[in-house]
């Protein structure tokens, strides 16, 4: 087992939900705002299936994986509950088969697992992954969520600024791309006053 999985599979190991069962404002107000047709999309890492599930509520093809066995199978019980399918698979990022020109739209919520090396390969495979004119939809922690600890790595690294999503979306077509400060409550893990970052990026 990786260590990734050990210590996520730990983390979610209880029977609420760590992040609770509403999808992510953000992710919710821009998929409602740019997908206007039922689209086929990809959620990276999503947990205990909180945004998957959302997407495929309001009629979307939904694809879906996460390192973690726990939350998964939370996830797999969380879908079939809300009657609807999500085809979820086990993997970590550097495993999973990222399909070329597939998707609608990437969703790519809280991954913030990830150091510089392996966010860049993430991002470089999601665009991959996109069709033309494909929707990638971020949401992370800025640096100053380091202030706040409402949630999210302490890791400097691993946080986001513009600068950086701006360098690592090169090759695409930034929509929106804001920082700003916001009371979230999404579950035990993200509570309080957060450092967020936005951004919707069309594949070019
Ligand atoms: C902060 S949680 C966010 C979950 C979900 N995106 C959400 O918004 O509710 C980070 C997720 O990344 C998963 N994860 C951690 N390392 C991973 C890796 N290397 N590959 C794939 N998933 C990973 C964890 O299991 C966890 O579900």
């Amino acid at each position: 087992m990786l260590e990734a999985e050990k210590f996520w599979n730990d983390r979610f190991d209880t029977s609420d939900f760590i992040f609770g069962t509403q999808p992510n404002k953000f992710l919710q107000q821009r998929s409602e705002l740019y997908l206007t047709q039922p689209s086929h999309i990809l959620c990276v890492a999503d947990g205990e299936g909180r945004n998957s599930v959302w997407l495929a509520k309001q009629g979307h093809r939904v694809d879906a994986f996460d390192v973690s066995t726990v939350a998964l199978t939370k996830a797999k019980k969380f879908a079939l509950d809300a009657q609807v399918q999500v085809d979820f698979v086990h993997a970590d990022c550097d495993s999973y088969f990222w399909s070329q020109n597939k998707y609608d739209a990437v969703a790519a919520i809280f991954i913030q697992f990830a150091d510089p090396e392996l966010r860049s390969r993430i991002f470089q495979n999601a665009l991959i992954s996109l069709k033309r004119g494909g929707l990638l939809i971020v949401q992370g922690y800025t640096p100053k969520q380091l202030s706040y600890k409402t949630g999210g790595p302490c890791e400097l690294s691993y946080l986001y600024t513009e600068e950086l999503m701006q360098d690592l979306l090169k090759e695409a077509h930034i929509i929106e791309l804001e920082s700003y400060e916001e009371e979230l409550q999404e579950g035990k893990r993200h509570s309080g006053m957060s450092a967020l970052l936005g951004l919707v990026a069309r594949k070019k």
